[in-house]
């Protein structure tokens, strides 16, 4: 396409209402320097046994620029990306309200993450030629995520308490030695997703090791060699 023909469309994209939508922006639920630390992470467990995986995926946008990070790093392993690709389940948010105190309006408006599919998040890894993404549909509820094992590094992220407070436990029995978890949204004073906090919280509790909370939200988990 001429250079004229492009400008003119770039023109009325600039003057269209959609115009967030074809001119650069942070699309990241992580800010950059946790990004860079998510990659540093990989980098840092690249030599260990096992795949990566990403708990609760979302549209797969961290997936595009981790697996990114791998391809330019030349690291070949598997990724599991898991999401219900449908938001949060009833259960969960119940449990938010009934044993957490949070009022139910916190979870009766739309949080954004039931608008996805898992086809379209199959698209987005094709669209960036990224193959070795396996993506699952499922609920962590109902998924025994020690058959994702063994794993060298896991971006735990399904912002609530009862499916952080089960995959925690079945995520560390199948990390290598020396694994990395991460557990997103680790920041007690975010009242929507308090419940991450918690769950990672008893679990270093109950492991007696003592929460390391970076980057503002970034719960670590580490396994001992
Ligand atoms: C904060 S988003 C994940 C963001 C993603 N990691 C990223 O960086 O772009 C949380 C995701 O967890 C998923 N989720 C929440 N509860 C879940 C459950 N019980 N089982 C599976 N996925 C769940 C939601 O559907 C949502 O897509």
């Amino acid at each position: 396409m001429n250079t004229k023909l492009v400008k003119f469309i770039k023109e009325v994209q600039f003057n269209s209402p959609f115009r967030r939508y074809f001119f650069p922006r942070f699309i990241y639920n992580f800010t950059a320097p946790q990004l860079c630390f998510l990659c540093q992470c990989i980098e840092d467990t690249k030599h260990l046994e096992g795949a990566i995986a990403e708990i609760g995926c979302f549209d797969g946008s961290t997936t595009v620029f981790l697996n990114k990070y791998m391809d330019a790093q030349n690291i070949q392993k598997n990724y599991y990306a898991l999401d219900t690709f449908s938001g949060f389940v009833a259960e969960d948010t119940e449990r938010e309200v009934i044993d957490r105190g949070k009022t139910a309006g916190l979870f009766t408006r739309d949080s954004g993450f039931e608008v996805n599919k898992k086809k379209w998040f199959d698209r987005t890894m094709q669209q960036n030629n990224i193959a070795r993404v396996h993506s699952i549909e499922a609920d962590v509820n109902k998924y025994d995520l020690t058959t994702l094992g063994p794993l060298s590094f896991v971006l735990l992220d399904v912002d609530l308490y009862r499916p952080m407070k089960k995959a925690l436990p079945e995520l560390y029995q199948v990390l290598s030695p020396n694994g990395i978890i991460v557990v997103d949204d680790c920041d007690s004073e975010h009242i929507r997703w308090d419940g991450s906090a918690q769950a990672y919280k008893e679990f270093m509790i109950e492991r007696d090791q003592s929460p390391q909370i970076i980057h503002s939200k970034l719960g670590i988990l580490k396994k001992d060699a």
